[in-house]
């Protein structure tokens, strides 16, 4: 056994949405999804199983973390103890190159790296497959961050078939702009939303139906290289996820009045021909599809209205890298 694992793994923006559990221990969810692994955002976690300590002990961005979010990691960790017989506590050390719980997909590329370093640390030695099923049972859209480039998470119908696969490595003039409108946390977690919007909201139902309709449809917008079809699919998808939460008890959403400022941007950039289209996960930043070659262009409109540090523009990433 090695004892010591160090990984990377990259964020990724959801164009079909995960948005609700069918079963919340395991993580299966209602829909398949699909999601763009995106190059500006990552984490590196470092997992070092040792006999001298007695309990885990997580650091984020160097400081020690409390007792939720230790018990979060010492749970998943346990999937990898169990599978590979181990029976050490761990110290794991973690660095996010992305705002933290800012619907900027942190528990995507923190738990696929958290998934990444734990396999090389416990000597699991899985492949790209089962390492997608353990990282889904830290976050869902983690078991997506282990691809590069476009990806489905499958829903599957068991535990051990609901997993991602890479479709397309997103290497025709795909970029991604983003405005960071708020980098603080948000105050309803993913999971607490997505529970409330399927536990209360009439439209939920609906929802699921019409997700998996898009992903068919972008699926072969995608394998047709159709960008204009690709990119309005993914703005409607992401409006119908916001719609339902406005439909639960209590009623939320994540929008900022920046977000509106940013899809009134994007639509009048359309108008003038600059095809780009809009998505936004759970936080109000905002995340455009549009070509790469005129992402500065698009840019360039952006920063008109925000200030030039709030913009970012980023390529397909790639897949979980062993450090
Ligand atoms: P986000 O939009 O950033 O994905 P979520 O509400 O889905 O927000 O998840 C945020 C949670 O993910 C954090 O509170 C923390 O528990 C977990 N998380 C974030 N970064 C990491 C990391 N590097 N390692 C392990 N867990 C992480
Ligand atoms: C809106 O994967 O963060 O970004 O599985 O409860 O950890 P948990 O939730 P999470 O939810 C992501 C929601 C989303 C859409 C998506 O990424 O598909
Ligand atoms: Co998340």
């Amino acid at each position: 056994m090695k004892s010591r694992g160090r990984a990377r793994a990259y964020a990724n923006i959801a164009l079909i949405k995960y948005w609700g559990k069918r079963d919340e221990k395991l993580v299966l969810p209602m829909n398949s999804s699909l999601s763009l692994t995106i190059d500006c955002f990552y984490t590196e976690t470092e997992v070092i199983f040792r006999k001298d300590v007695d309990r885990d002990y997580f650091y984020l961005n160097d400081k020690l973390q409390g007792k939720d979010t230790t018990e979060k990691v010492s749970k998943f960790l346990d999937l990898f103890r169990k599978a590979a017989g181990l029976n050490l506590s761990a110290v794991v050390k973690s660095r996010n190159y992305v705002p933290t719980a800012a619907g900027l997909a942190s528990s995507a590329s923190g738990f696929a790296a958290l998934a990444a370093a734990a396999n090389v640390a416990s000597g699991l030695n899985l492949d790209n497959r089962q390492l997608s099923i353990y990282a889904r049972q830290g976050s869902g859209s983690a078991a997506r961050s282990i691809y590069g480039g476009f990806v489905e998470w499958k829903k599957g119908s068991s535990h051990q078939d609901s997993y991602a696969v890479p479709i397309d490595d997103a290497q025709w003039d795909i970029g991604i702009v983003i405005v960071m409108v708020n980098s603080m946390e948000k105050l309803i977690s993913s999971r607490e939303g997505m529970k409330r919007t399927v536990d209360t909201s009439p439209f939920y139902k609906v929802w699921v139906e019409s997700a998996e309709e898009d992903l068919k449809h972008i699926k072969i917008a995608i394998r047709n290289r159709d960008f204009k079809k690709t990119g309005l699919i993914a703005e409607r998808n992401g409006l119908k996820m916001h719609a339902i939460m406005l439909g639960a008890n209590p009623p939320f959403c994540y929008w900022e009045p920046d977000s509106l400022k940013v899809m009134q941007i994007v639509r009048q950039l359309r108008r003038e021909g600059i095809y780009c289209y809009f998505t936004l996960d759970a936080g109000p930043n905002v995340k455009i599809l549009c070509r790469l070659s005129e992402s500065h262009k698009i840019k360039d409109r952006l920063i008109q209205f925000f200030d030039p540090d709030q913009v970012i523009i980023a390529k397909p990433g790639p897949g979980i890298t062993i450090l």
